[in-house]
């Protein structure tokens, strides 16, 4: 098997399954591998779900389709994936020690030509990087969700990454149609960091009742022309994701990252967003949107 055809994602969350569908459908060999079957499955259901909505919308053949499902595989852990895997990209939760385990394991695992990439939000590259070897071929990939939508992937290069890891860096993004920008590396990038902010500053207006969260939404759409609200957004990038990514600009950047309180309390009552059917607002089985549903903080 071509090492450049071949790329293991590790975390089949939300991201995972764009990640593993965008290398899919554009040639590649994917191994997913997750911790939970329940997510395997879920990242299988997803990936079949844009494959065959490429078809309806005449994207792709169903001969595509299918070729690039055939190339999916689904693994519990590395163990079961190719050794001479070219990239790998972990994408599993927003935790810095649960990034540096997965690069620990990556190294025993894959040869010294292949690059290790983190999909992290806004975590230190450096940091995740300082458990390993050869921390030269790590590096930050950053992908935005939807990712078969989105066509950003930020290359951020931590203190050891070594130019020849930004550059094929660069080459498995060019492979699957995305556009890079490099960053070095500083907290939460230059996406995450505003993201966040502006994430932040609606929940608290929410929180102070100045507006409803449809009338937040409704506003910076209209008014910034910005394809989606703030809060519509943390619903689909999940609330206990972004706590987390807050909680980190928080510590490294200072105050005017401190994470509203209304955040820490839909995290706490299972209101992560899209993914568990209700953050903001609810969501039914199909995850279409609940006319009039939703947190009412006043
Ligand atoms: N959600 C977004 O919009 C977004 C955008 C860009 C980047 N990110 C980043 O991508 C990463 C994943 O975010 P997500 O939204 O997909 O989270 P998620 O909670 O949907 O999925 C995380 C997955 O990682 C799995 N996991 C945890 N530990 C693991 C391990 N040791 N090995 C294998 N799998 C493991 C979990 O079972 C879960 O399925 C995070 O670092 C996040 O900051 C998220």
């Amino acid at each position: 098997m071509n090492p450049e055809k071949t790329v293991v994602v590790v975390g089949a969350g939300l991201m995972g399954r764009g990640i593993a569908h965008a290398f899919a459908a554009t040639g590649h060999t994917v191994t997913l591998v997750d911790t939970q079957a329940q997510a395997l499955e879920r990242a299988r259901q997803t990936i079949e779900k844009i494959l065959a909505d490429g078809v309806r919308l005449g994207k792709s053949s169903q001969d595509d389709a299918s070729a690039a499902l055939a190339r999916l595989h689904s693994s519990s852990g590395l163990d079961a994936a190719p050794e001479h895997a070219g990239l790998v990209i972990e994408t599993a939760t927003e935790k810095m020690d649960i990034k540096q385990a997965i690069v620990r394991e990556a190294e025993s695992r894959f040869g010294d030509d292949t690059v290790i990439a983190t999909n992290t939000s806004a975590l230190s590259i450096t940091e995740i990087a300082s458990v390993a070897r050869l921390p030269g071929r790590v590096i930050g990939m950053h992908f935005f969700n939807p990712v078969h939508k989105m066509k950003l992937v930020e290359i951020v290069r931590g203190l050891e990454t070594s130019a020849q890891t930004v550059a094929k860096a660069r080459q498995w993004s060019d492979a699957i149609g995305k556009t890079s920008i490099e960053v070095n590396e500083a907290p939460g990038f230059t996406t995450s960091r505003i993201s966040a902010l502006l994430g932040n500053e609606a929940m608290y207006m929410l929180a102070e009742g100045v507006a409803s969260a449809e009338d937040i939404d409704t506003s910076l759409r209209m008014a910034f022309n910005h394809p989606m609200g703030p809060l519509e957004l943390g619903d689909l990038t999940g609330w206990d994701t972004r706590l987390s990514v807050l909680q980190y600009l928080h510590q490294t950047l200072g105050e005017k990252f401190r994470p509203c309180p209304l955040i820490i309390k839909l995290v706490k009552s299972g209101r992560h967003g899209r993914k568990t059917g209700r953050g903001i607002y609810e969501y039914d089985d199909k995850g279409v949107r609940i006319p009039n549903s939703g947190v009412r903080p006043f």
